[in-house]
């Protein structure tokens, strides 16, 4: 709980910070990477040029004081800090690093917002800080003696590529198998790995997450990369391009533990899995999981992809369709010429996904993954044919969420 004093403080100077969120967000970057450069390789150089994670940071915070002065109309705040501790614990982040970004962010809102900032003000912004980092720092220890990480977030392991797998044009499926030889860790449908790289040149380690294509159990894991390319001037995308080019079968990656707090499978119900373009590995791992789990376990698949070339993993199919009785599959090619697939009982239909025509199953766990324009219109269907938001999980791949 905010004490009174601060609560008060926090409420008069939150208009001020919310206006300046993102000066204050882009000064606190620049300040804590000139102290702590060593902080570059654990950030995504990627996020901080299009400015997608200095949003998020800023949103989080300044949400959450808004929360804890009865502001943010009763946003539940758990799936929020589960999925900041889940990327947070994906990267290896440790207690010891939040007196670090917590200066240099109290500093960047006195740089910014001036002399309104006496210390009172800088007092009930810090109560806030560690209200919120105290919440992450004990949901991240419990993910870490979850996953048998060691103190001091050592998240790291060698992995060897076995396998490197041309799925299409655009995507990579690399097969991993721990380079010491020993287990292979468990996971869940719609879990994902951090992939830690070393570019070339000055450009230092970069990390992304992907998510665990494969079957969970199996003597290996799976992950399935598109490479991101460049629109419009942008450059190519950093780690996907050096995945698919640099690395080959033999090369050794490193990964971190299971890690994701969204379940492609819900309970034990209809499930309906709607995925665009690379969104689907979360739904692949989940139809081999359900197929030698839960065989019988009504299943719709709904995915939709420029073209069937242009589909990954979609040679699986049939033989999953054959092993889920239940399993009906639903797809939309914007172009459907080359839709043909041997042994597949599918519905394919041509351009773009309407949310109108998802065959939705009274009681469905529903699961999304792909971009977020698709996936808010999906969403958005759904909810007006009546599906209950609880009952409507997804998946971003990258940061924030859908509101
Ligand atoms: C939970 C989760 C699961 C995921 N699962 C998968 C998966 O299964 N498969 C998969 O392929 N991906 C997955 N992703 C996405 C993946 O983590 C990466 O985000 C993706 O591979 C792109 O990384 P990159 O390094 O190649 O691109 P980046 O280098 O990070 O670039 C990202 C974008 O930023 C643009 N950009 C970079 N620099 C600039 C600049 N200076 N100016 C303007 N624009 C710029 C690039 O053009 C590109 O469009 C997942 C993400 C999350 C969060
Ligand atoms: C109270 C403190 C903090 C808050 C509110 C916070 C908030 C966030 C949020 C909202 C995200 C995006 C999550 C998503 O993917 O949706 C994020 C990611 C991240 N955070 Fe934190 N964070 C905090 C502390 C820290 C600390 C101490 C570090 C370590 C130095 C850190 C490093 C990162 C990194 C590296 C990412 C991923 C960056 C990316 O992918 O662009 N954070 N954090």
């Amino acid at each position: 709980m905010l004490s009174e004093t601060s609560a008060a403080v926090v409420r008069a100077t939150l208009p001020a910070v919310q206006a300046h969120g993102e000066a204050i967000t882009g000064r606190f970057y620049q300040r804590m990477f000139d102290a702590h450069p060593e902080l570059l390789d654990i950030f995504n150089r990627g996020n901080q040029a299009t400015g997608q994670q200095k949003a998020a940071l800023a949103a989080a915070v300044v949400a959450y004081a808004d929360h804890l002065t009865g502001g943010a109309g009763g946003v539940p705040w758990g799936p929020i800090l589960d999925r900041i501790a889940h990327k947070h614990a994906s990267l290896g982040i440790t207690a010891t690093q939040y007196p670090i970004v917590g200066r240099h962010l109290l500093a960047a809102v006195g740089e910014v917002l001036g002399e309104a900032v006496t210390p009172e003000v800088v007092a009930a912004w810090d109560e806030v800080y560690w209200l919120l980092a105290c919440e992450l720092i004990a949901r991240e220890a419990r993910l870490y003696a979850g996953a048998g990480v060691p103190e001091g977030g050592a998240v790291w392991r060698e992995w060897r590529v076995v396998e490197k797998v041309r799925e299409t044009t655009d995507a990579v499926s690399f097969t991993l198998v721990p380079a010491d030889g020993g287990p292979v860790p468990g996971f869940a449908p719609g879990q994902y790995v951090s992939v830690a790289v070393d570019l070339d040149g000055d450009r230092g380690q970069q990390i992304r997450q992907y998510s665990l294509s494969g079957r969970p159990g199996a003597a290996h894991w799976r992950i399935t990369v598109k490479r991101v390319r460049g629109l419009d001037g942008a450059p190519d995308g950093m780690v996907s391009g050096f995945l698919h080019d640099r690395v080959a079968v033999g090369d050794t990656l490193r990964l971190s533990p299971p890690f994701g707090e969204i379940s492609a499978i819900g309970d034990d119900g209809p499930l309906l899995l709607v995925s665009a373009g690379i969104g689907l590995t979360p739904a692949m791992a989940a139809l081999a999981h359900l197929a030698s789990t839960a065989p019988e376990r009504p299943v719709t698949l709904v995915h939709a992809d420029r073209a069937g070339a242009a589909h990954a993993l979609r040679h699986e199919l049939p033989g999953l369709q054959e092993r889920l009785l239940n399993l009906s599959v639903r797809l939309w090619y914007e172009n459907a010429a080359d839709a043909e697939l041997t042994g597949l009982k599918a519905e394919i239909a041509g351009g773009l996904v309407d949310p109108a025509l998802i065959p939705v199953t009274p009681g469905a766990y529903v699961h999304l993954c792909g971009p977020v324009p698709f996936m808010a219109l999906v969403r958005g269907g759904l909810l007006r044919r009546g599906v209950p938001d609880e009952r409507i999980a997804y998946e971003v791949f990258g940061p924030g969420m859908l509101n």
